[in-house]
């Protein structure tokens, strides 16, 4: 078997080999998928083939930047487009891929790399570990009464069902004393540039996301609202005008369907969850992407009224260079911390000593006792803050050589948020 780079003429075979893989066909688009293909970088692809030519796996990077704690920004390919035809299946073309592939992004530069996962048992073998989680909130309409914020003086608790209607108005309700922007409806054809802009700001102080390159709005790669399946928006801006957040839906057999709420700060997430909780002639409202620990279920009236499902893993990372990944990300606690760290499928096994001071890491190799055992994916998994090391500890994944350890580490890898990651490849 032979795995080699593709270049722009390879296109055809490669879309219609990733589509074999799926059981799908490239003439129709993958629902909510939309044309994810158009997106390809063929300079970032790889085919695996048969001693006679033949294609029969797939695997390819999108050049993606990650938000890692502290607002930092790096870059993070976004392994995509994984598939190996179901005659090859359980013969290793997907392990020779996943292996050229590292490889090449190591000698890139590349100190991670990301990918989401078709089905969980996959990619830990091969040094990927789920880092972020997301969830689906369904909200009876009429259980959709947000809570007056005790913190902030609010002067109006808004009603369920309350009528926003069409066109723009000033937010009632949700922090009025601060907040006194307003919301408009558009369709999604009319705002693809307020859509990037905001997403763009979002994502630059929100852990774990990933950028949108302008390609994707471009092509209108993706899922919706980057998709061309219509849909309306309501659109959010400040006092000034300045749109900063938005919240793409549809509706459906009296479900309403909110596909993401981008807001840049919490008081306009809350404008848009009430004015889409205030949306008539629909029974239930459900959230798409919505992070464990986000405050929208605290911002109900009920607490109750939200129902959680669809609860998963989203953004899996694998570390390819240990110290510059710990010392990329920004820290909120200064200590020190010894890690063991394997990595089987590279053969690799190095000991580092972690020391953060003054909210700066520094990670060299070490002869000390371990604190902790892990696995890089493991590592991998707590790396974003979105995982406890306690848990992975108290599954027994992740050993802690003494007292205190696994404390110390959830406290130090914790950070500012919740990690969250809600684009789709
Ligand atoms: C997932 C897929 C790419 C695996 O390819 P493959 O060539 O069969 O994988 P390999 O032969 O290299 O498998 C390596 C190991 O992973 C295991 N494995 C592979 N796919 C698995 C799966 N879906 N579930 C559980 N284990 C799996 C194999 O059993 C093997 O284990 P072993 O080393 O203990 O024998 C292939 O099944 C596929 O194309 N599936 C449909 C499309 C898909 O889901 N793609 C992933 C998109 S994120």
């Amino acid at each position: 078997m032979e795995i080699r780079p593709t270049t722009d003429r390879d296109l055809d075979v490669f879309v219609d080999t990733v589509h074999a893989a799926f059981g799908r066909f490239p003439e129709t688009p993958i629902e909510g998928g939309g044309l994810w293909w158009s997106a390809l970088e063929m300079d970032r692809c790889l085919l695996a083939l048969t001693a006679d030519g033949r294609p029969v796996g797939t695997a390819a990077t999108h050049a993606f930047e990650l938000t890692l704690p502290g607002e930092t920004l790096v870059p993070a390919p976004g392994v995509t487009a994984v598939g190996v035809l179901p005659s090859h299946r359980r013969q290793g073309v997907l392990s020779a891929m996943m292996r050229h592939q590292l490889t090449e992004l190591r000698a890139r530069g590349e100190f991670l790399s990301v990918l989401l996962a078709s089905e969980a048992p996959i990619y830990g073998r091969f040094g990927y570990g789920p880092a972020t989680y997301t969830a689906r909130l369904t909200v009876p309409r009429h259980q959709a009464a947000l809570a007056v914020p005790r913190a902030r003086g609010v002067v109006h608790a808004p009603a369920a069902g309350s009528d926003q209607g069409w066109g723009q108005g000033p937010d009632q309700g949700w922090d009025q004393g601060s907040n006194d922007g307003s919301v408009e409806v558009l369709r999604r054809a009319e705002c693809g540039e307020i859509l990037e802009d905001v997403y763009d700001r979002y994502r630059r102080a929100q852990p774990g996301a990933l950028s949108r390159p302008h390609r994707w709005w471009a092509l209108r790669a993706g899922q919706p609202p980057i998709s061309p399946a219509p849909r309306y928006v309501a659109v959010h801006r400040d006092a000034d005008g300045v749109p900063d957040g938005y919240a793409s839906y549809s509706t459906e057999s009296g479900t309403l369907t909110v596909d993401e709420t981008i807001a840049t700060d919490d008081a306009v997430f809350a404008a848009l969850a009430r004015f889409v909780l205030g949306h008539d002639l629909v029974s239930q409202v459900v959230f798409q992407h919505v992070p464990p620990g986000h405050p929208l279920r605290w911002q109900l009236a009920d607490f109750r009224a939200g129902e959680v499902s669809g609860d998963m893993d989203w953004l899996w990372v694998r570390l390819l260079d240990v110290p510059r990944a710990l010392t990329a990300r920004g820290w909120f606690l200064d200590g020190e911390l010894v890690l063991d760290i394997h990595d089987p499928f590279l053969g690799e096994h190095d000991r580092y000593l972690l020391t953060v001071q003054d909210s700066k890491a520094d990670c060299v190799p070490t002869d000390r006792d371990p604190d902790l055992s892990l696995d890089i994916s493991d590592l991998g998994s707590v790396y974003l803050g979105g995982t406890a090391p306690s848990t992975l500890v108290r599954a027994g994944h992740i050993r802690a050589h003494r007292p205190g350890a696994a404390t110390l580490a959830d406290a130090l890898f914790r950070a500012e948020r919740s990690p969250h990651c809600l684009h789709w490849f």
